[in-house]
């Protein structure tokens, strides 16, 4: 392999993970504009080298957001994306080259605010929604219309009679700061992971398999791309101010700029007053008015000719670093934390920001002293984007990632291949211990009403040292301590009186044995009934388990092997924890669906898909994403997908219906 082809397939590695860190997991490692400039990059070394071409490249696509859960159906309109630019001359270049193409022609630019959360396309028939797809990959989206109908401000019967028979609008989903900041409140506190920024937030509940849980996530919903046969008028501008009428929530910020000067006017106004608005914006879209010039303009392959974004600049601080230190987390892992001498950046004062991983600090070559750039990328937590190195005066130390834990004094380790450290010192380091403990009490696992502080004030008093010790706490050692009158301690005691109800697969999941989440918890309570029978699972046995791999089934046989987890169980259970599945879930269990695998397709009236699911295994049958050969029956709701019908027909595979489903459970 040459330099050239080498440095292409880097370029295509790196662009791929971060699409998948954006599109599946939501948790992008790189600014919008980073990304933007490696695709940059890769486009023009592919174009100088056709020879390296792949119709595989991340070029040859604009990301996809399609997840498994949801129906899948083609856009009547593929759903493009904008071209970027960063810079005024950018966006001169566009006017002009506009210019050019409309041969001298006038023309008017649409001025709006790029609005920063996730895409929706809504379809509309005589004046009423009839669904509502995500972007998914452009051509493809996510059926999401359930969801969306939870969301107030998007009208599902229009007002007045101007609106054609047939229509599509396109929109942006939004979170609010508002209620992005209060969610990340109540999940840091639940110790659930934090969304990383509103867009990410609202991606997510959008893509949330139950309506009433989206219902409570307060979303709202802005419009601003009419498209269809019969519009009202040929004017962008117009025709927004007519969806405005028939009940979109159309931004009435929207300007028809009639010369460059306009344009730049609005982006500089905008630039600082999009700091006051309620929800998310990252720049400013550019769009020629007039419809009949943006059919003469056309499209490329990824985006209309006729349009363009300006991004805003993300805001950037310098600062001092002055010092490094290291946190430890509940799982044991090592965060370096970079400490700042204060500085004001996007109306708030940063004093640290995260550095990650070693990798980060070594691919910056820090030194203690040094200048840093900091900026707010959408993130939550600023991050160190860039040194100073021009006015390093006298170097400083090179910032090391620490070899032993900040907390317990034990040596490191990295295991290979993943870019993160861990204290290896479980039962012994002082955050992982309240750690466990904090992830024990919380809602999802024991639900026992008992915040972080409070774990660790009586861990600090020396009462608990694990979270079998939560059960051998007395009223008198509580009463005694600063700040517990009678009414804090018999709730504790109450609530830890309660937990001792709570259903074993949550136990499980309380015990926090790393990779078993949920899920995983409840596969392997469905696999294995009781503590006692997990523990002594051999790993052959494990991994034949639906859903669990060689590392879960690993991490489970390292947990039970600890003779200190044995005797934490061993003691959970002398207090009355429940340790194996009920009775009466046991009860409730068939093999009446036994060897049959069904794949779920559709919404449903009388049980959620969860529920089916759920169903479907309690009484030992599988479930499946795709159809394939292998699938003895398609369990169809409403709004099947025409794709998975015309695969289940050409199969042969029998479709059945909610009510036919639950008779063969009779
Ligand atoms: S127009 C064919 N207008 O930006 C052009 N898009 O990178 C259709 N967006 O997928 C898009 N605000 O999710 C348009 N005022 C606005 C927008 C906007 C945000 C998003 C949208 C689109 C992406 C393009």
């Amino acid at each position: 392999m040459d330099e050239i082809e080498a440095k292409i397939e880097g370029l295509r590695s790196e662009l791929t993970q971060h699409n998948y860190n954006y599109y599946v997991l939501s948790r992008p490692t790189v600014s919008d504009r980073e990304f933007d400039r490696l695709m940059k990059e890769l486009e023009e070394l592919e174009k100088a080298y056709p020879q390296y071409a792949d119709p595989h490249s991340p070029t040859q696509r604009v990301g996809s957001d399609l997840s498994k859960d949801f129906e899948q159906v083609t856009h009547r309109y593929p759903m493009l994306s904008l071209g970027n630019t960063y810079s005024e001359t950018e966006v001169k270049d566009f006017y002009e080259r506009t210019e050019r193409a409309l041969n001298g022609q006038p023309f008017q630019i649409d001025c709006e605010l790029k609005y920063d959360g996730t895409s929706i396309s809504l379809w509309y028939e005589h004046g009423r929604l009839v669904r509502a797809v995500t972007r998914g990959d452009g051509t493809r989206g996510d059926d999401v219309t359930a969801n969306v109908k939870t969301i107030r401000s998007i009208p599902l019967k229009l007002m007045g009679d101007t609106y054609p028979d047939r229509f599509e609008i396109r929109g942006e989903i939004l979170m609010p700061w508002e209620v992005f900041e209060q969610l990340n409140k109540e999940r840091e506190a639940q110790e659930e992971p934090l969304f990383a920024n509103p867009r990410n937030a609202a991606s997510g509940t959008l893509k949330q398999q139950n309506p009433a849980i989206v219902a409570s996530r307060k979303l709202d919903a802005y419009f601003y791309y009419l498209i269809g046969e019969n519009l009202p008028t040929e004017s962008h501008f117009d025709n927004l101010e007519y969806a405005r009428r028939w009940g979109f929530k159309v931004p009435d910020v929207i300007r028809r700029c009639e010369s460059l000067q306009d344009v730049s006017d609005y982006i500089a106004y905008w630039d600082v007053a999009r700091k006051n608005l309620p929800v998310a914006t990252d720049g400013i879209v550019l769009k020629v008015d007039s419809l009949l010039q943006q059919r003469h303009l056309g499209f490329t392959a990824k985006s209309p000719r006729w349009a363009i974004a300006y991004k805003f600049q993300a805001e950037r601080a310098r600062t001092r670093l002055n010092s490094v230190s290291f946190q430890v987390g509940r799982t044991g892992t090592v965060t370096p934390v970079a400490n700042l001498e204060p500085v004001l950046l996007s109306g708030t004062t940063v004093k640290r920001a995260s550095l990650h991983n070693a990798d980060i600090i070594k691919g910056l070559d820090l030194h203690i002293g040094d200048h840093v750039y900091v900026e707010k990328g959408g993130e939550i937590i600023p991050k160190i984007v860039g040194v100073d190195t021009g006015s390093r005066f006298m170097i400083g130390d090179p910032v090391e990632f620490v070899k032993s834990c900040p907390e317990c004094g034990t040596a490191l380790f990295r295991p290979e291949g993943e870019a993160a450290h861990y204290c290896p010192n479980e039962s012994g380091c002082p955050p992982q211990i309240k750690g466990r403990i904090e992830h024990f009490v919380t809602r999802r696992a024991m639900n026992i009403t008992m915040g972080p502080e409070t774990v660790e004030y009586l861990y600090d008093e020396g009462l608990i040292r694990n979270v079998a010790d939560l059960y051998t706490l007395k009223a008198e050692d509580l009463l005694k301590l600063e700040g517990w009158r009678e009414k804090s301690v018999s709730n504790l005691l109450q609530s830890l009186e309660e937990s001792k109800q709570v259903p074993f697969e949550r136990v499980l999941y309380g015990l926090g044995i790393r990779y078993v989440g949920e899920t995983v918890a409840k596969r392997l309570t469905t696999a294995f009934h009781s503590m006692e029978e997990l523990a002594k699972a051999p790993f052959e046995t494990l991994v034949e388990t639906d859903e669990i791999g060689d590392r879960i089934a690993r991490s489970i046989i390292d947990y039970f092997a600890d003779e200190k987890n044995r005797e934490l169980v061993t003691r959970l259970e002398s207090y009355g924890l429940q340790m194996a599945v009920s009775e009466e879930k046991l009860a409730n269990r068939s093999d009446k669906l036994a060897g049959l695998t069904f794949v779920i397709s559709g919404t449903f009236t009388k049980h959620s898909r969860d529920e089916y699911k759920a169903m479907i295994e309690q009484h030992g049958g599988k479930n499946s994403s795709a159809v394939s050969a292998k699938t003895n029956y398609i369990l169809a709701g409403d709004n099947m997908g025409p794709a998975k019908l015309e695969k289940a027909q050409k199969l042969g595979v029998n479709i059945i219906r909610e009510d036919d489903f639950l008779n063969m459970l009779v």
